[in-house]
């Protein structure tokens, strides 16, 4: 019996540790508003994460820098009002964690009080352990993300797979076991080879979801704006897309316009 089956109500932390050890695969996709999140959730999506990719796909700035913790906590309060299954992750904005534990710890308090979210996510390794360690303290479930960590855009310099090289893959193994052992209940793996992604979901024994890092891994997250087709601008190799919805709200706008314009929209039925 699958730990689906056994367990159709809410998702918890726990049934994703359950699932990675049953060896049934995690799926999780970002939602940012009420619309999107309820479609995710009847989908039966076990994780739903609000990403500071909302600074992206929602805002349309160029980086994930800009998003702040009340605008991060508007999204993930709409999410959570959707929600009757999934587990529902909040990503912890650029600047409300690095530096200093305690602000980190009010920034994740502030999320949960005020959103209703499950857990945050928190982009980095050993540098930000001190973070996380005290965001643990309160109760306060804790995702990790390694690889391209695009909150560091500017020190990268840019969204090329990351940990090809020997070192940076050997750093990234410790990060991933420092951030099992202080007590994260699951890991992002974003952009790295597949055969390291492999290697650290079969090391560790957290659920290591992945984005660009192959198929050896516990779960899978994809954007949902990306895997949607809606920016058709955006194609990267390690993208599925499921429909091509850029190009059928194209089709539905014009068609809209072409019934205003022609008078053929409000018709008799359509009128009171
Ligand atoms: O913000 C986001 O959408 C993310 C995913 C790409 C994992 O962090």
């Amino acid at each position: 019996m699958s730990v689906h089956a056994s367990n159709p109500k809410k998702i918890t932390t726990h049934t994703l540790l359950e699932m990675k050890q049953a060896g049934q695969k995690i799926s999780m996709l970002t939602a940012y508003d009420y619309s999107m999140a309820k479609i995710v959730d009847e989908a039966n999506i076990d994780v739903i994460l609000v990403g500071d990719s909302a600074s992206n796909v929602m805002a349309g700035h160029e980086t994930t820098l800009p998003i702040t913790l009340d605008q991060m906590i508007y999204h993930a309060s709409s999410v959570v009002r959707a929600v009757k299954r999934s587990l529902v992750v909040v990503d912890m904005p650029f600047g409300s964690y690095q530096g200093n534990s305690k602000e980190a710890l009010s920034s994740a308090i502030k999320i949960m009080k005020e959103s209703g979210g499950h857990a945050v996510k928190m982009e980095g390794g050993q540098e930000i352990l001190d973070s996380i360690k005290r965001i643990l303290t309160a109760g306060i479930p804790v995702m990790g993300h390694l690889g391209l960590t695009p909150q560091s855009i500017y020190k990268f310099g840019t969204y090329v797979v990351r940990a090809k090289e020997d070192e940076e893959a050997q750093r990234l193994i410790e990060d991933a076991k420092a951030l099992e052992e202080v007590g994260c209940f699951a890991i992002v793996l974003e952009k790295i080879p597949a055969a390291l992604a492999a290697k650290v979901a079969q090391m560790i024994s957290i659920p290591v979801i992945g984005i660009g890092a192959g198929n050896g891994v516990d779960g899978q997250v994809l954007v949902i704006h990306d895997m949607l087709g809606i920016n058709n601008e955006f194609n990267p190799r390690f993208l599925r897309k499921y429909n091509n919805l850029h190009a059928h709200m194209l089709k539905a706008f014009q068609d809209y316009k072409n019934d205003v314009q022609s008078g053929d929209f409000p018709n008799a039925s359509e009128s009171y």
